[in-house]
């Protein structure tokens, strides 16, 4: 294998997971670089159904080590809420590491997050409400606490109390709210410390060692290119470096040791929460997508928008990824329309244009251009080989590896880790 990245290239949930886990099979480490538990990413192996927020997915396979680094921002008490659950159906994750550089999400930051939605009003933003956003704000300012802060409990009481001291002047004089009990904060997370700080290491170096001795990564994104802080559809966006760039910087893996980016998209389109949305089918194309696919939030439970494929903003997300190759997923959603649409470009104050605008103003103006492609009726969640793939649902697929000017590597045809058709087995691990 080698060292892989796999990214979301739309607006996240693209069953990333799914990928992760699939090629996770032959890999000796997964690593969690970006985003906290506003992620969710879902894995089906037989009748079970697995749901991570914080913990990478390969803590699925006894051959993996888990690892969550720098770049991350942990939630403690979900974190040790998820280890225990997985232990509960006989997944020890022993030997995950975590990073001490990881930020640390307090109870304050998913206080502002939530205070700073209903303050936002119509202009918020959606956030999972998860403290994502005042966690990373933190750490730009520099008063954030860090996992290696909160397992040294004098260094952890003293930034507690540091922050508090501000925090609390805000809680309570602009939001007219309660302040938070620092003794209340300090017992309750002393506690998750101590549960986190067996596993904490200097991740980077691991992965460096591991590296030269070519063992194989797979660096795990989550959300994806279009909700990214900087590439994203800002300000509609998470916090966090989403693209495959973000994986390096998240780890302080070199980017001259990454092999392959593997970027992960649905054959539709779904987005959570505000910002545009050009190909959004808000009529009985978009509801049918949603029935089928079962698009609701995997962390919040809210209906995703949904509508078809834009080709346009997928090849924007190739291209900043630096994708090798792509992952289709949830093709068999597709089946039984009559036609099928894919944007390969927008009409923007009359003028036509095919680079997708990742200003979030003109794309809220773009008309996509849609090309119209006949569909398939037949099920195909059970078929093995793309030969096998009705004519229609080939064509539509090399069409959008055609109009994304990138090579497909595999085409998922269902939830379960089996109902994967891999195209090119070499572009995805070799
Ligand atoms: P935050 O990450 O909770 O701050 O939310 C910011 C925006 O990103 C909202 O529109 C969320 O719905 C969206 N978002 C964050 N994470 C995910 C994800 O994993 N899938 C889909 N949307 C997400």
């Amino acid at each position: 294998m080698a060292n892989v990245i796999v990214v979301g290239m739309q607006w996240g949930d693209e069953a990333k997971g799914k990928v992760v886990d699939y090629i996770a099979q032959d890999a000796d480490f997964v690593v969690r670089y970006n985003g906290g538990n506003n992620a969710g990413h879902t894995v089906v192996v037989g009748d079970e159904v697995y749901k991570f927020h914080t913990v990478p997915v390969g803590a699925l396979h006894d051959n993996v080590t888990a690892v969550i680094t720098d770049g991350v921002v942990l939630d403690p008490k979900v974190f040790v809420g998820e280890i225990k659950g997985l232990k509960e159906r006989g997944i020890t994750a022993d030997r995950m590491k975590i990073s001490g550089n990881a930020h640390v999400i307090m109870p304050y930051h998913r206080l502002f997050d939530q205070l700073e939605e209903e303050r936002k009003g119509a202009k918020k933003i959606g956030t999972t409400g998860r403290g994502i956003g005042p966690c990373y704000a933190d750490k730009m300012s520099r008063t954030g606490i860090r996992i290696a802060d909160m397992i040294d409990p004098v260094r952890f009481r003293d930034r507690l109390r540091a922050n508090l001291e501000l925090k609390n002047e805000i809680i309570t004089k602009v939001y007219g709210g309660q302040p938070i009990d620092e003794a209340e904060v300090y017992a309750e997370y002393s506690q998750y410390a101590a549960a986190i700080a067996p596993y904490v290491a200097e991740t980077y170096s691991i992965l460096y060692r591991a590296s030269f001795d070519c063992a194989n990564i797979v660096f795990e994104g989550a959300h994806a290119t279009l909700l990214d802080i900087d590439f994203g559809t800002y300000p509609f966006v998470t916090s966090s470096h989403c693209v495959a760039g973000g994986a390096t910087i998240g780890t302080g893996v070199a980017p001259t040791m990454i092999d392959r980016v593997i970027g992960v998209a649905k054959a539709y389109t779904t987005r959570v929460g505000a910002g545009p949305c050009p190909t959004e089918q808000t009529n009985e194309i978009g509801d049918k997508i949603r029935e089928r696919g079962n698009e609701y939030g995997t962390t919040t439970g809210r209906p995703r928008r949904c509508g078809w494929f834009d080709a346009a903003a997928v090849r924007y997300s190739a291209q900043v990824n630096g994708a090798t190759c792509i992952a289709v997923t949830l093709l068999d959603v597709l089946s039984t329309f009559d036609t099928v649409k894919i944007c390969t470009g927008y009409t923007v104050d009359g003028k036509e244009i095919r680079d997708f605008p990742a200003d979030a103003y003109i794309l809220e103006k773009a008309e996509p251009i849609y090309e119209e492609m006949p569909g398939w009726h037949e099920d195909i969640s059970e078929i093995k080989s793309f030969e096998d793939l009705p004519d229609n649902a080939k064509s539509y697929v090399a069409r959008i590896a055609e109009l994304v000017e990138t090579p497909i590597c595999m085409v998922g045809v269902g939830p379960r880790r089996d109902q994967s058709i891999v195209l090119d087995p070499e572009m995805l691990s070799k």
